[in-house]
């Protein structure tokens, strides 16, 4: 049975995933306005993902008898100046995110709660890869100044992101690249 502390905690970060999942879908509207369905289908890919996640949050909960409970998700930007901006506004978001993971990690501690620990080491290492595939994007975007030639070739490759799959053994997996 998990602490009442800790299903606190562990439904606000539940918001904050789908928080992620409303804030790339928002993007993903901003760059198909803009003509760039690449990134529009990576931001798509990316909010489909994160509902990926809520899901190994709301199962984790219901395993350990907690109960998810869902609160009201903040509304998202809805406009950014360029691709790049898009992207420095996501690596932030993961940033914060990461942040948040690391802060239960150090709860479940002190709760000596080593299954929720056990959980949470998967999220470690996944915000390790979502971090460093969207700073290499904002590399790349970087290195053609986000714009002209460069730009589209970047958003041709991110159009071809695969989207999560369903593993009846192993649940979700996402395609963070
Ligand atoms: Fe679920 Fe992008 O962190």
């Amino acid at each position: 049975m998990i602490d009442p502390t800790l299903e606190t905690k562990f439904n606000q970060h539940i918001n904050k995933e789908i928080y992620s999942s409303y804030l790339y879908l928002s993007m993903a509207a901003w760059a198909d306005h803009t003509g760039l369905r690449g990134f529009s289908h990576w931001m798509r890919t990316q909010a489909m993902e994160e509902l990926t996640h809520v899901s190994r949050f709301f199962d984790f909960l219901t395993d350990r008898d907690g109960r998810a409970r869902l609160a009201a998700i903040a509304e998202p930007p809805q406009d950014w100046s360029d691709a790049t901006a898009l992207m420095r506004d996501t690596l932030n978001h993961e940033l914060e995110v990461s942040r948040g993971i690391n802060e239960l990690v150090s709860l479940c501690r002190e709760h000596n709660d080593h299954a929720a620990g056990a959980f949470l080491d998967w999220f470690v290492k996944e915000q390790v890869e979502e971090e460093a595939v969207v700073k290499d994007i904002l590399d790349r975007l970087n290195i053609v100044k986000g714009e002209g030639q460069g730009l589209l070739m970047i958003d041709q490759e991110l159009a071809t992101r695969a989207l999560p799959t369903y593993d009846p053994t192993l649940g979700w997996l996402g395609n963070t690249r």
